[in-house]
């Protein structure tokens, strides 16, 4: 008899040969985003930004997108591929950007300024992105905003870090939703000062969800993919990562003679800025998640046209994709 309960696994089980096994009986394929555990990194068929992501879920030919991220990620999937089960390994798996914008409060707000284009960082519901005109990524939103007219007025929510560096950056005056991602919010510019000075020749890679005053000290400000190719195309060997730590995985598998230093928190180290969120998927949730097709997206069809449009949008208007 089997007295272990649904969410409880054999310690026996060899989690790796399960998940390849259920992959495959399922035709499922793994999305995973570069803030994952490196074990879900490696074994995902996947790995990458969340407009590489969004892109591979809009075309997968798999029955099955198992997404190894944050719920908004997998929303997106759900919205882009919605005849596709989309499973998630952990649904409390939220984003405190999404938080921070409730879709009633958004809704008033895009109507009190009928006269602005409402632009959403994809860190969002699928209730917010509904009443969004584009969505952005960390990765397209400077080359979507350069296609808007100059005198286009802007909305940008949620992220008011990343709103004022494209607004700084681009010169455009917007309405910032005044959202933040506790993550990266909690690098201190005091410490990253003081590891400067130690490594003097080591550059800086920052992403744009970082307060103005860390990212004024980085050499390269970028999503997730562009950190990443920066710091491992750069000739310096050391180099210092102002984003999740998740991310240095992918560097030194990538380039493993290199040394990769987490921008530090107030305590003089980067273990509190570990995205608490995406650290709830686990390999053995993974494994359930796929054993039992859920926890599984599920999204109330007109919302979920309504956010269709924006991402559509935001697909139109992005780069080409360039080839690894
Ligand atoms: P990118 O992967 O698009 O850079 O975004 C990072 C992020 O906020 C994930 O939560
Ligand atoms: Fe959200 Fe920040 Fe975590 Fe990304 S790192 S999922 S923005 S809380």
């Amino acid at each position: 008899m089997n007295l272990m309960s649904n969410t409880e696994i054999d310690p026996s089980l060899d989690l790796v040969a399960e998940i390849n096994r259920l992959r495959k009986e399922k035709n499922a394929v793994i999305l995973a985003h570069y803030y994952q555990a490196g074990e879900i990194q490696d074994i995902a068929d996947f790995v990458g930004d969340s407009l590489d992501l969004s892109r591979k879920a809009a075309e997968t030919d798999a029955d099955v997108i198992a997404f190894c991220g944050v719920r908004f990620m997998s929303e997106v999937a759900k919205i882009l591929s919605p005849e596709k089960t989309v499973i998630l390994p952990d649904m409390a798996a939220g984003c405190s950007l999404e938080d921070s914008c409730q879709p009633d409060e958004f809704e008033a707000f895009v109507k009190a300024n009928p006269d602005h284009l409402v632009l959403s960082y994809i860190n969002c519901s699928a209730a917010v992105k509904a009443h969004t005109d584009i969505i952005v990524t960390s990765s397209n939103a400077e080359y979507i905003i350069s296609q808007l007219p100059a005198d286009q007025k802007i909305i940008f929510a949620p992220d008011m870090h990343l709103g004022g560096y494209l607004s700084r950056k681009l010169g455009r005056d917007m309405l910032l939703w005044q959202g933040t991602c506790i993550v990266h919010e909690l690098f201190s510019e005091k410490e990253l000062v003081k590891l400067k000075a130690r490594h003097p020749n080591a550059p800086v890679a920052a992403h744009p969800e970082c307060p103005v005053n860390i990212v004024q000290h980085a050499d390269h400000v970028g999503s997730t993919s562009s950190i990443l190719k920066f710091c491992i195309e750069h000739d310096e060997q050391t180099l210092i990562v102002a984003t999740e730590p998740g991310i240095i995985h992918q560097m030194e598998k990538e380039a493993p003679h290199k040394t990769f230093i987490g921008a530090p928190g107030a305590d003089g180290n980067c273990n509190c800025n570990t995205c608490p969120f995406m650290a709830l998927n686990t390999l053995e949730k993974l494994y359930v998640c796929l054993r039992d097709l859920g926890p599984e997206i599920i999204l109330d069809e007109e919302t979920r046209v309504a956010a269709e449009k924006p991402l559509r949008r935001m697909l139109e208007m992005s780069p080409p994709v360039v080839k690894k």
